[in-house]
């Protein structure tokens, strides 16, 4: 598996998280926000490698402080990545698109993904992460109080966890359309700047997904135990 520091090093690694902070909030409901530095150091560790990475220490951090950070960087991708990447694909598609007609299917083939990735993000800002929101709240006020944050007792993590799908995945697969074309020594630079931009994506998504999964989860299993209790 290509590691990160294959495709950028460590300053700019830095550089990469914590842009996402700086992104400017389109809705009130995501507060600009200062990331805890430990944090910030440990999630830098994750993007060095992800292999035997101790989730344990990420446990001692506030789920606010992971909620806030995972909902900062699905604000980063639709406002700044998704946006660059397909800039640089229209770009090749200006340029090659008349004598390169196989570009057609890969930037369909994209858009495709694109949708089901703003989906996917969407499915999490506007049903988990309200969800998460709420019991915390609950979690923190008494049991009659709790009753009036309307919390969607149908909805719970482990139906969250049966639905997320490795998003990640399917970006290889358009990783791997796009060596294709472009893998001889020819290859014009824009295919080279996009087939970068798609590997550090998937790189970047595989990374949330992590957090997602093995940081984020499993504090809100804690927390639905705590919280649960109040629908019997
Ligand atoms: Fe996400
Ligand atoms: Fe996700």
């Amino acid at each position: 598996m290509t590691t990160a520091n294959n495709l950028i090093n460590s300053s700019k690694m830095l550089q990469m998280i914590t842009e996402r902070l700086d992104i400017t909030p389109k809705t009130k409901a995501i507060k600009h926000i200062e990331m805890n530095p430990e944090l910030i150091e440990l999630i830098l560790d994750l993007y060095n490698d992800d292999e035997d990475f101790p989730f344990e220490k990420m446990q001692r951090f506030s789920v606010e402080e992971i909620l806030d950070y995972l909902q900062s960087t699905h604000q980063y991708y639709l406002s700044k990545k998704l946006p660059e990447i397909e800039q640089s694909l229209l770009h090749i598609f200006s340029k090659y698109g008349q004598s390169h007609q196989l570009l057609a299917s890969l930037a369909i083939f994209f858009n495709i993904y694109k949708n089901k990735l703003v989906d996917h993000i969407l499915l999490e800002e506007k049903q988990l992460f309200p969800y998460i929101r709420r019991m915390i709240i609950a979690s923190k006020v008494k049991a009659v109080c709790a009753e009036s944050l309307e919390i969607d007792m149908e909805f719970s993590i482990e139906k969250f966890i049966s639905s997320h799908s490795p998003i990640e995945d399917e970006l290889k697969e358009v990783s791997e359309i796009i060596k294709q074309y472009s893998d001889n020594k020819t290859t014009p630079l824009p295919y080279k700047v996009f087939l970068n931009q798609v590997e550090l994506f998937e790189l970047e998504l595989r990374k949330h997904a992590i957090i997602e999964d093995h940081v984020l989860v499993p504090m809100v299993i804690e927390l639905e135990k705590q919280t649960k209790h109040f629908s019997n």
